[in-house]
């Protein structure tokens, strides 16, 4: 069930203390667009109970080429909307919002924030050769995050990075197995391979939703990896550590929210949902 807070006029958004936040409250997903749809069917599918509310933050797609500053703001924005949902937790589908925002997300709220990053730990332990591919946003490259993550995790490995320009713009619309896709994917895939990586982190939530097309240009051998079930699993960790976990009884809610102007914006998020979606407008 989800509840609406009505506000007065000017009155500010204000989270509610953690002591009133209940096991029946849904959980806040959102990203710049509709990848985190791959990360929210991680979470469904581990907690099936779960009211699940998840935000794509389209009109504002690609996070990549913004600078942290505009990132933030947006991530601010959007948690401030979920949480006038009564949510109980946020999750951070996005890996260049995380980098940029998550620090001044914990900092102004206190409910349960889960955030990610690309895959570098795991990536490193499951190459063989050694050499590591990891391809994600511009912003998630260039932050400071990423470069903590190299400096703990990726020492022992070679890690090649490249960003993919242009990759989220064909996901958002819907354009999966587009020779234009397919072309991007070849593009940015190549240098890779030709390091000699054996392992590919997938470190945008919207890369899996072209996994096929990327293990048909990488091949069988090379071992893809992204961070959707560890985020659930990481999730579903926080809110039986704070005992927010629904009961097992609840029938769970999914409900998507978009601000994107495309006509077609409803009919992507269910395809890619995978099955019939209810989808508000912003
Ligand atoms: N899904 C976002 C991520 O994981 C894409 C960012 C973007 O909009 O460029 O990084």
């Amino acid at each position: 069930m989800i509840c609406k807070i009505l506000m007065r006029p000017n009155q500010s958004i204000q989270q509610n203390p953690q002591s009133s936040i209940s096991t029946k409250q849904a959980i806040g997903v959102f990203d710049s667009g509709v990848g985190g749809i791959s990360v929210l069917q991680h979470i469904h599918a581990l907690l099936p109970h779960e009211d699940l509310i998840y935000v794509a933050d389209s009109k504002y797609a690609p996070y990549g080429s913004k600078t942290p500053e505009e990132i933030t703001e947006r991530c601010l924005a959007l948690a401030d909307f979920l949480i006038a949902k009564q949510v109980k937790a946020l999750v951070v589908a996005c890996n260049t919002a995380t980098a940029a925002a998550i620090d001044a997300m914990r900092e102004k709220y206190t409910l349960p924030i889960i955030g990610m990053e690309p895959a570098v730990k795991p990536a490193a332990e499951a190459s063989k050769n050694g050499i590591v591919g990891v391809l994600a946003t511009v912003g998630t490259l260039k932050s400071a995050q990423f470069a903590a993550l190299l400096e703990s995790y990726g020492r022992n490995v070679k890690v090649v990075t490249q960003a993919c320009v242009g990759l989220v713009e064909c996901v958002e619309r819907g354009e999966l197995h587009t020779e234009n896709t397919k072309a991007l994917i070849q593009q940015y895939c190549a240098p890779l391979l030709a390091e000699g990586a054996d392992t590919i982190v997938l470190g945008c939530t919207h890369y899996p939703f072209v996994k096929s097309v990327i293990r048909e240009v990488v091949g069988e051998k090379v071992t893809l990896i992204d961070t959707g079930a560890a985020v659930a699993k990481q999730l579903k960790r926080q809110l039986a550590d704070s005992q927010l976990l629904a009961a097992e009884t609840q029938p769970a809610e999914v409900t998507f929210w978009t601000n994107s102007e495309a006509e077609n914006a409803a009919q992507i998020i269910a395809a890619l949902w995978g099955k019939s979606a209810a989808v508000n407008r912003i």
